[in-house]
């Protein structure tokens, strides 16, 4: 990925999980809240669609990114044909949690970053219940080397990550790292 594109809060953590993706020989990847800015998202967003989309490509993998808007999910598409990745990269335009429940097969890297979290409490509330109900909807699709990422965490009230992280502690995960991003493996990960 050409430097310009600086992942800032984002890239460190990235960095970690494509080389845990690499050590667990990851095949199938959901991430939800697409990357509606393109690549130009890199230092807002996170520009995810297309980071683990390469990624993807380069370790014949699949990336499933889903988002409830219409215009996300347009503007993702348009930078997923211009990288040339529509082979390793699908958009779905649905709901995440409707689309994570149907899901079937088993997923070795789920990527949470749906609902905007805000400054309004109300909002954060419902940010965070919502990334809970995603996490539930595909936990029994989750295995023993499935790793979680979770951004936008390091935000007043705990971020996206509040409600799902506590629940994924108590259920028998492990973060493996915590910064702006939470990243969460089972307790027993075997690297
Ligand atoms: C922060 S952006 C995602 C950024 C992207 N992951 C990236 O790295 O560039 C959040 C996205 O979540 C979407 N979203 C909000 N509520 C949703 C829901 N219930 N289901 C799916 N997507 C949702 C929004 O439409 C928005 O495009």
């Amino acid at each position: 990925m050409p430097f310009k594109y600086d992942f800032r809060k984002r890239r460190n953590t990235f960095r970690k999980v494509m080389g845990l993706l690499s050590k667990t020989k990851a095949k199938m990847m959901i991430e939800t809240g697409t990357s509606r800015e393109g690549l130009k998202g890199a230092k807002s967003n996170g520009a995810a669609t297309i980071v683990f989309g390469k990624w993807a490509s380069e370790n014949a993998a699949f990336l499933h990114s889903v988002d409830i808007n219409e215009k996300s999910v347009a503007n993702a598409q348009t930078e997923v044909d211009k990288q040339k990745l529509n082979e390793w990269v699908k958009i779905h335009e649905s709901d995440s949690v409707a689309f994570l429940d149907a899901f079937a097969d088993k997923v070795d890297f789920l990527y949470l970053d749906s609902y905007d979290y805000s400054s309004n409490v109300e909002v954060q509330k419902k940010s965070q219940e919502h990334h809970l109900k995603e996490f539930k909807a595909i936990e029994n699709k989750l295995h023993d080397k499935s790793i979680v990422l979770i951004d936008d965490c390091d935000l007043p009230n705990g971020g996206k990550g509040k409600l799902v992280i506590a629940y994924m502690l108590e259920n028998g995960w492990r973060i493996e790292e915590e910064a702006y991003q939470v990243l969460l493996v089972r307790e027993d990960f075997p690297y």
